[in-house]
């Protein structure tokens, strides 16, 4: 027997189509409406976490993408450390009334916590979803939980809302409940990372001097402050939720699209309905919008979505047989490079030209699977990052 105890598990990030933005309940983070996402590729981004119990660390700690975090003082990672500790020592309860003689006491043991992305924090893609899932996910594997991965979302929702959704590959929703405690808002899977291998998403990392307001603070300033809120809880996201479900288990692309341009759209419309007004587009983003919308104006089905979250990068969904045409044109108008293809029945004119850089990354991926458990750790013998 090892005298310490460790596991390493990679997540990844998911990209909503119905977005949540809204809390019922801030310190458990329960949401004013169901949302649904697609979960990434890990080939391109992802998130990976060493968790080592030892009886003989003094103190729980943890680093992040290589520097020292004061654990203290993040509520959202005491909270699921405290949450899993507690399913652990119940099934620790369970094992010894089952006669189980060697239970190790892990839920009362220290963690050191290393974890680090594949991706460059700086290019502003959030990390929080695929990180707290991959933390709550190793947690569960270090202490052999026998709980579902939904009930495993529980917990990695209190880490931060969307990371629920990463606890599954492919097509997940964020059921957003009706009890106080938040016991039913949970993360399910719609289809798997095999059902639908067609679709491809282009994430346009667009540049960007400011630095956004954060998810959380804005959410409570639209809470407080948008009568359109309201609407869109009430009437439509529910409709919407059931729509983008069909969508998705028909491989309706024109559906899937349309619903995902129109919730991208109305979460931004509630954003600048706050007051103060909250922006996260900018002018890189909206031409963005325009080129899928010329581009999609070239066919009478749609032929690519986009979205964005609470920053100007933009996510665009498309199918395997467009996509090469639709990153020559991403190329063509905001990364420098001008003699890239037009296809036929775009006009040229009809989205102006950005400088080179104005996106300075194009990732292409895929839809993709869950968390998985590795074995190429991220700490030394010591219980020190490598
Ligand atoms: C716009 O999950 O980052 O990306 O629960 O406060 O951690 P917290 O917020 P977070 O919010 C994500 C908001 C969004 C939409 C979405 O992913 O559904």
């Amino acid at each position: 027997m090892p005298d310490y105890y460790e596991k390493t598990c990679t997540a990844p990030v998911n990209i909503a189509v119905i977005k949540y933005w809204g809390k019922r309940d801030v310190s458990l983070n329960l949401p004013t409406n169901s949302s649904l996402s697609v979960t990434l590729s890990q080939d391109n981004l992802q998130s990976k976490t060493t968790i080592r119990a030892d009886p003989s660390f003094s103190k729980t700690r943890l680093w992040l993408n290589g520097v020292e975090e004061d654990v203290s003082a993040s509520k959202r990672i005491q909270t699921c450390i405290k949450e899993a500790r507690r399913l652990r020592s119940l099934y620790e309860q369970q094992l010894l009334r089952d006669g189980n003689s060697e239970v190790v006491p892990l839920s009362e043991y220290n963690l050191h916590i290393c974890s680090e992305n594949n991706f460059p924090t700086a290019a502003g893609l959030a990390s929080s979803a695929s990180g707290f899932a991959c933390f709550v996910y190793t947690l569960a594997q270090l202490y052999s939980l026998p709980n579902s991965l939904s009930e495993l979302s529980i917990i990695a929702r209190q880490g931060s809302g969307s990371a629920c959704r990463s606890l599954f590959g492919g097509f997940v929703a964020w059921e957003m409940g009706v009890n106080n405690d938040g016991s039913d808002s949970m993360a399910v899977q719609i289809a798997d990372e095999h059902h639908w291998p067609e679709l491809i998403a282009l994430i346009c990392v667009v540049s960007d001097a400011k630095k956004a307001i954060g998810s959380t603070v804005g959410m409570q300033v639209t809470v407080k402050t948008s009568s359109l809120l309201k609407e869109r809880i009430e009437c439509v996201v529910p409709k919407r939720m059931e729509e983008m479900v069909k969508a998705i288990k028909d491989k309706d692309f024109d559906a899937f699209a349309e619903l995902t341009m129109r919730d991208s759209n109305q979460f931004h419309a509630v954003c600048l309905d706050s007051f103060p007004p909250i922006f996260y587009l900018n002018d890189i983003s909206r031409a963005i919008i325009r080129l899928v919308e010329e581009y999609n104006s070239t066919s009478c089905n749609y032929k690519a979505a986009y979205t964005f979250d609470a920053g100007p990068n933009a996510v665009i969904y498309t199918l395997r047989e467009n996509a090469d045409e639709l990153v020559g044109l991403i190329k063509r108008y905001f990364m420098g490079e001008e003699r890239e293809q037009i296809p036929s029945g775009f006009r040229a004119d009809a989205v102006p030209i950005f400088e080179e850089g104005s996106v300075k990354q194009l990732i292409r991926t895929t839809v993709g699977d869950g968390p998985r458990v590795i074995e190429d750790g991220l700490l030394n013998e010591d219980g020190m990052p490598k």
